[in-house]
């Protein structure tokens, strides 16, 4: 798994009154949540039609809420908690004396294209 820095800290962080935002890192878009003093990452797309899932919210139960037909993913695991069959992509976020880093898993499919 391959870490890239996102911000020097969580306080370097924009984000929505709703915890929420997107950022780029490592040339992809991505959404990040910040529920209960955790840092999230996601998928920054709905898996369902796409909606940018910043425009969304998080539950009580820690699941985001995507803002245009309301299906919820755990920021766990990305699980699709309504049931509807989707699956959100998630990432590692860590938290390192140098910054905030978000892992992405390394495809080897096309690691010959570096
Ligand atoms: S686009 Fe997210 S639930 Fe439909």
């Amino acid at each position: 798994m391959n870490f890239y820095k996102i911000a020097e800290s969580l306080s370097e962080l924009t984000l929505s009154p709703n915890g929420l935002a997107e950022v780029e890192v490592n040339g992809k878009s991505i959404c990040i949540a910040l529920h209960n003093n955790t840092l999230h990452a996601c998928a920054a797309k709905c898996p369902h039609a796409g909606a940018a899932m910043a425009q969304g919210y998080v539950d009580g139960l820690g699941n985001i809420v995507c803002p245009l037909h309301r299906y919820k993913f755990s920021l766990q695991n990305g699980r699709n908690t309504t049931g509807e069959g989707y699956f959100l992509k998630s990432y590692q976020v860590e938290f390192r004396p140098d910054g905030v880093f978000v892992g992405f898993e390394e495809h080897k499919l096309f690691k010959w294209q570096k």
